[in-house]
């Protein structure tokens, strides 16, 4: 049972009690939570799937930075798959399948080519439909002269014969030392007849190294997940984002305790097996069970309480956010992780999230705006000031896109005719991402050692068995003296 406490509450209403610290350097605090029953993240936070929020550019820095983006499901199949496809190429030990072009294409076409999957060189293959090594054309080899646009890409790469090249299973201690003593970037991995079986790069290694709490697979490619919905042709869409090489899988719908979902669910284990799969959204204990019982590896919780959503003005529907999280907690305890998603407005929301039973958050407003999130920097003409979109899914305006972008995904014209329940709204520009979740980093690892914890896991098994012991309900003035300036 949820204690009377939390009823009717959510995040403003509490303070943490300080307690004896002892955690030396916050920079030190180890953040690791899970993500699923399957894996953790280390640093507890997920992007939305949303489309002001999670494209391929956000997700793969989301990883990089030790979390994992949604990338949201509001274009075709073939779209959302490339960008799924583009998180996994874009850093990993080895580039399984590197992109590559056959020597007679024009470097107007490996120019475009690199635009499209940013990218900063080419291996070049003898035959269209072949994957022997003819060459390596690198972005200084790309020509800026002008009248080069049709002539072929074979007239500017460095042959295979003059490439230093790997054997498959070389050792990455190996590579790095190859790739360092002749100072190349891209090292190919070919077999004996000269068959790619991979490409390893510079950028890649050093970012391995700087970043060793980034979020990765066993092959060292970075985690992404894909949102699918839960009707018309999800089974495709999930079947098209695994083959991409999506770690994780999110059946994303507003009322996930529901008929829809206990279809979804059965559907997607029969078609599609056993793949990592996190369902949502419920905000109840009910809710919670019901999604156990379906063996979902991940409960995705919040009913209303997001920046872009009209849900509760609308229907009157939803549970304050801190009030679902314990109810779900109380539900399931840890035997499913619960992903806190909506609602949180400042960083010491998810902490309280966290210590009160979640194991990660989902964050939507609070990281549009930036560099990595979908969209462009709009200049307000009267104030000068910078500012993104960020909008709900169900805005009409996220509806027409998808429409737009989708023109055959089946469900959408119905959603069109649905009255929304999200809106648009613009956001301050805020820089780069990774600001913001550097500052999230900081203040999570500050929270650990007031709550007198070693780290953020020691800290959410001590508050979430007890959290009465720590947390102090607040009064009006309270309340305006703690968060009001
Ligand atoms: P925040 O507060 O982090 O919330 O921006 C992000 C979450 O909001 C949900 N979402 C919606 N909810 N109507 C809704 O009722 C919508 O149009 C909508 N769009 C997004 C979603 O759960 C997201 O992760």
């Amino acid at each position: 049972m949820i204690e009377k406490e939390f009823v009717g509450r959510t995040f403003d209403d509490f303070l943490f009690r300080p307690q004896r610290g002892v955690v030396a350097s916050r920079g030190g605090v180890d953040l690791t939570l899970r993500l699923s029953s399957r894996r953790s993240l280390s640093l507890p936070i997920v992007s939305a799937n949303m489309d002001s929020v999670t494209g391929a550019i956000m997700a793969q820095t989301m990883a990089l930075e030790g979390g994992v983006g949604i990338v949201h499901r509001a274009m075709s199949i073939a779209d959302q798959a490339r960008e799924v496809g583009l998180v996994k190429r874009s850093h990993g030990y080895v580039v399984e399948r590197p992109l590559c072009l056959p020597r007679g294409a024009t470097i107007r076409e490996a120019r475009l080519f690199t635009r499209k999957h940013h990218i900063t060189g080419i291996l070049i293959t003898e035959a269209p439909s072949g994957f022997r090594l003819a060459g390596l054309l690198a972005n200084r080899d790309m020509p800026w002269s002008d009248g080069c646009e049709e002539r072929r890409v074979e007239e500017f790469m460095t042959p295979a014969d003059r490439l230093v090249t790997a054997r498959p299973g070389i050792t990455m201690a190996d590579a790095e030392k190859v790739l360092f003593e002749k100072r190349i970037e891209k090292l190919p991995i070919v077999t004996a007849d000269g068959v790619i079986k991979g490409l390893i790069t510079k950028k890649d290694l050093i970012l391995s190294k700087q970043r060793p709490y980034s979020s990765k697979d066993s092959k060292g490619r970075l985690l992404v997940g894909g949102a699918i919905g839960a009707r018309g042709d999800y089974l495709e869409r999930a079947a098209e984002l695994i083959r991409a090489g999506a770690d994780v899988l999110v059946i994303d719908i507003a009322h996930g305790h529901s008929d829809a979902m206990n279809s979804a669910v059965k559907a997607f284990r029969e078609r599609i097996g056993d793949a990592e799969l996190i369902c949502g959204n419920v905000g109840t204990g009910e809710g919670a069970l019901f999604l156990k019982n379906l063996g979902v590896d991940g409960i995705k919780v919040g009913i209303g309480p997001g920046r872009g959503c009209r849900t509760r003005l609308e229907t009157g529907a939803g549970i304050p956010q801190l009030q679902a999280i314990r109810e779900v907690w109380h539900a399931v305890g840890d035997s499913v992780p619960i992903i806190a998603d909506g609602g949180i407005r400042s960083d010491k929301d998810i902490f309280l999230a966290l210590v009160c039973g979640a194991s990660c958050v989902m964050l939507g407003a609070m990281l549009s705006g930036t560099d990595e999130a979908p969209g462009h920097v709009i200049v307000d003409p009267a104030t000068g000031q910078k500012q993104k979109i960020y909008r709900g899914m169900t805005s009409p305006q996220a509806v027409l896109q998808a429409l737009y972008e989708a023109e055959d995904q089946p469900g959408s014209e119905d959603a069109l005719s649905t009255p929304p329940e999200g809106q648009e709204m613009q956001t301050p520009y805020k820089g780069s991402v990774i600001d913001v979740l550097h500052r999230i980093r900081g203040h999570l690892a500050s929270a650990v050692s007031y709550s007198g914890a070693g780290t953020l896991a020691e800290a959410r098994a001590a508050i979430s068995a007890d959290p009465l012991r720590y947390l102090i309900p607040l009064s009006e003035s309270s309340y305006r003296e703690s968060y009001l300036r």
